[in-house]
């Protein structure tokens, strides 16, 4: 018997439901293949750099993806240098690839910075209380530091508003791929095109 063909088949409004739906469930679901992503961003020389990351938060109304990082980082520096990103999903046993295309904004300080670190747990805090930064050159491997709290001084959250989604689903009926694009006044245009 053929599988049954999913509710988003053939349709461009369900797709990008079904998009933000598996976002929203990667953020707490720590075995959803959403939940690490890989980022893509320029270097401070411009040229491109890929990592994977946590996927920490995702407000569908507000067109927003959030990850943590050490504000020491490579990425970091990057980001402030030129703030265009792309995240890359890919869900092997859904056949799902999406790719989202925004600006980084790297809160250190403020609200979104404290929420984000009040929110994190004792065991992700730990990895900004090292001495040394992420990337800094080391003469052994760091053992694990043993005081999380020391970390707030070089933690980031680093919150992506995104204008574009590119979504792509394998079939053996046909692999259906469409583009979502939101202009400056949030108004989306949506279209299917070749895969
Ligand atoms: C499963 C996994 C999850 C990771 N999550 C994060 C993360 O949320 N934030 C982060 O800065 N680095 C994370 N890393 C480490 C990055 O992939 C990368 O090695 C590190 O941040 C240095 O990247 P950069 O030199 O581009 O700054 C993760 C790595 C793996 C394998």
């Amino acid at each position: 018997m053929k599988p049954a063909r999913p509710a988003f088949a053939d349709d461009l409004n369900a797709s990008l439901q079904e998009a933000f739906r598996l976002l929203a469930d990667a953020v707490p679901n720590r075995r959803s293949p959403f939940h690490t992503p890989t980022l893509a961003s320029l270097d401070d020389t411009g040229a491109p750099s890929l990592r994977t990351i946590v996927l920490r938060g995702f407000d569908a109304e507000a067109r927003r993806l959030r990850f943590h990082t050490d504000r020491r980082s490579d990425k970091a520096r990057g980001i402030a240098c030129d703030p265009r990103v792309m995240m890359h999903f890919y869900d092997a046993a859904l056949h799902i690839q999406l790719r989202v295309a925004g600006r980084a904004m790297l809160h250190l300080d403020d609200a979104v910075a404290d929420a984000a670190w009040e929110g994190s747990r004792s065991s992700s805090r730990m990895c900004y209380a090292a001495p040394d930064g992420s990337g800094a050159i080391v003469q052994i491997p760091p053992a694990a530091p043993q005081h999380s709290e020391i970390g707030r001084p070089h933690f980031a959250a680093v919150v992506i508003a995104f204008h574009k989604l590119e979504w792509l689903w394998l079939a053996a009926a046909g692999h259906q791929r469409a583009r979502f694009i939101w202009d400056d006044a949030g108004n989306l245009t949506a279209d299917w095109i070749a895969p």
